[in-house]
């Protein structure tokens, strides 16, 4: 579903070229649950950016679905995100102004469904991430918690194939990270794909494989293997 080759990215600032990543090359196929993992700065949200269709890859080729998407403009891309993907970050990222149910409609509004049925789709996606009682409620009367379920409805609400999450348990303690991950398990076990990036490893565990980023590389996964000798 996800081909990465040789993906490099490099950013200006200033006179200066600032390279994030180098030689990426990633396979992830339909269905997996994979997550990221890496010390601070090592390019998890950059890759990540690039993967999600947000930014586009300085030199290399990203195919998504067998689409060469690397090619394609910026409203080619508005596209691609609105239909396949559904994100979810650490800051919940939910408008302010509006209410949980009106957070959840937003993505079918750009996907041209009816009011009806939009509020409909979006009823449904609440009280899957069980919050039937919190339909009207704007963003800051709702604890961490419950703002990243609002947030995973969002996300899944146009039935995307592929779920990305930066950091999506970061904000929140111990006890509601796994019911959140718990969320991802039962979307993954639903068909879809899920790349979750982590610092924590048993974030990392809900994933049925991590991949290691580290300075803009990926780490070889034979190195992830091994073994203590016995
Ligand atoms: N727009 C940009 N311009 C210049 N440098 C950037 C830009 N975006 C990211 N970088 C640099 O790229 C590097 C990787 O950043 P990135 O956000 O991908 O790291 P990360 O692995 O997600 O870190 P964290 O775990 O702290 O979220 C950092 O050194 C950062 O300063
Ligand atoms: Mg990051």
């Amino acid at each position: 579903m996800i081909q990465l080759e040789s993906i490099t990215k490099s950013f200006l600032l200033g006179k200066e070229t600032i390279h994030v990543l180098d030689d990426i090359n990633l396979s992830i196929q339909e269905g997996e649950f994979v997550a990221i993992m890496g010390p601070s700065g090592s390019g998890k949200s950059t890759l990540m950016n690039i993967i999600g269709c947000l930014d586009k890859p300085s030199t290399g080729r990203y195919l998504l679905d067998g689409q060469d998407v690397s090619s394609y403009n910026d409203k080619e891309l508005a596209l691609v995100r609105n239909q396949s993907i559904g994100f979810v970050f650490q800051q919940f990222h939910l408008l302010p102004r509006l209410t949980a149910i009106k957070n959840v409609e937003l993505p079918m509004i750009y996907a041209g469904i009816s009011k009806a049925e939009r509020h409909e789709k979006a009823e449904r996606a609440l009280e899957k991430m069980g919050l039937s009682d919190r339909f009207n409620y704007l963003p800051n009367a709702l604890s961490g918690g419950q703002k990243q379920r609002v947030a995973i409805a969002r996300a899944m609400v146009n039935n995307p194939k592929l779920i990305l999450a930066d950091e999506p348990t970061g904000a929140l303690d111990t006890k509601t990270s796994m019911s959140i991950m718990n969320l991802f398990k039962e979307l993954n076990q639903e068909g879809a794909t899920i790349v979750v990036v982590t610092h924590e490893p048993e974030i990392a565990e809900f994933a049925s494989r991590t991949i290691m980023v580290r300075d803009g590389f990926i780490q070889p996964s034979e190195a992830l293997d091994r073994r203590a000798p016995l």
